[in-house]
């Protein structure tokens, strides 16, 4: 057998490039999702129950990023929660379904609430029931609607979905902060080499890379390896616009539920029953506003292209020098006084 090395986030490091940047105001962030659906800031939050319902989709797109609604409730209630995201002024929001049971019923009913981009939302997303689900979303709606597919973890699955018509797709398999995914079924890719390996598809289908984003500077590294957008959970966990209440413990200190979707908890509350879980529950400290926390990637995104002397995404790609790091360096680029005078 042929083994072939590959790269998670943490063994990358961008090498820092001349710049003449004199301020951060003057990178631009933008990235196109499609015709019409600009985002000032390639960020979208993950389509989960303890992320995104309409306070996340509308505090989302005030920062210029797009909120993606979970499909684990009714489809009135979710097309309730497009309906307040859109009155409360959100331009677009996305929504998730399934590739199974009411979906082509469910898409509908969530266009009819105003949802423009839906999103195909499945573990394996390299299946023949994602090919015959985009096959029916498009003869239903044609161009009227973005189709968000996912998620896969190779090329050759890219390019697949891309024939299949989707327009986007969600890179990255059991690489999520709540996955147990590679545990149980022992599959998966690092997430930042699926974006590097689906960064040379010949399709110009959109890249979302998804799971294990921890930091901005991991926003960064998926942005430079050829990510259109990023989506994160647990970057937005525990803050006041997830939904769920703020809970507190007996020492006063406040935290909030999060969970993976393939997590027992999760689908005993979805469904009532659970097969094998894939992934697990957790609670994460209150973070108060998002707003803060979507103001600290935008800064770390603009400050990491600055540190390429980049002024756009598409000029950031094209000079992102990435290096591999011994597990030395990897202690040195993590803030290390810490445990140093322990
Ligand atoms: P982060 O690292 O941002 O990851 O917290 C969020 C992403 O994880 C995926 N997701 C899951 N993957 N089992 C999985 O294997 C799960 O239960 C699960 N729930 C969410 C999803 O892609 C999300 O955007």
């Amino acid at each position: 057998m042929d083994f072939r090395q590959t790269y998670c986030f943490d063994d990358l490091l961008l090498v820092p490039k001349y710049s003449d940047i004199k301020s951060r105001s003057e990178v631009d962030l933008s990235s196109n999702l499609s015709t019409g659906i600009n985002l000032g800031l390639p960020v979208m939050s993950s389509p989960m129950d303890t992320v995104t319902e309409s306070a996340m989709a509308v505090a989302m797109q005030k920062a210029g990023g797009l909120g993606v609604i979970h499909r684990y409730s009714s489809a009135d209630q979710q097309a309730e929660f497009v309906r307040d995201a859109m009155a409360s002024g959100a331009k677009h929001v996305a929504a998730a379904i399934g590739v199974t049971g009411d979906y082509e019923e469910r898409a509908g009913i969530l266009y009819d609430a105003g949802a423009r981009i839906i999103c195909l939302d499945i573990a394996h997303g390299h299946h023949a029931m994602m090919k015959s689900a985009i096959k029916k979303l498009k003869e239903v709606f044609g161009d009227d609607i973005h189709i968000m597919a996912g998620n896969v973890a190779s090329l050759e699955a890219f390019d697949d979905l891309s024939k299949w018509g989707a327009d986007s797709i969600r890179v990255g398999i059991g690489g999520g902060s709540i996955c147990s995914t590679r545990i149980v079924t022992g599959h998966g890719v690092p997430t930042l080499q699926s974006v590097l390996d689906c960064s040379r598809s010949a399709y110009d289908t959109k890249i979302i890379a998804d799971g294990g984003i921890k930091t901005t500077g991991d926003v960064v590294k998926a942005i430079a390896a050829g990510a259109d957008f990023v989506i994160v959970g647990s970057m937005l966990a525990g803050t006041n616009e997830t939904p769920g209440a703020v809970l507190t413990n007996v020492s006063g200190e406040k935290y909030k539920e999060y969970r993976g979707m393939a997590s027992k908890k999760a689908q005993y509350n979805w469904r009532g029953k659970s097969s094998t879980p894939e992934g697990v529950a957790t609670t994460v400290p209150y973070k108060g506003s998002v707003k803060h926390t979507l103001q600290d990637i935008a800064g770390g995104l603009r400050s990491g292209l600055s540190y390429s002397g980049s002024r756009t995404i598409a000029e950031f790609q094209a000079k992102a020098d990435f290096i591999i790091q011994s597990s030395a360096s990897q202690l040195e680029s993590n803030t290390h006084i810490f445990w140093r005078n322990k």
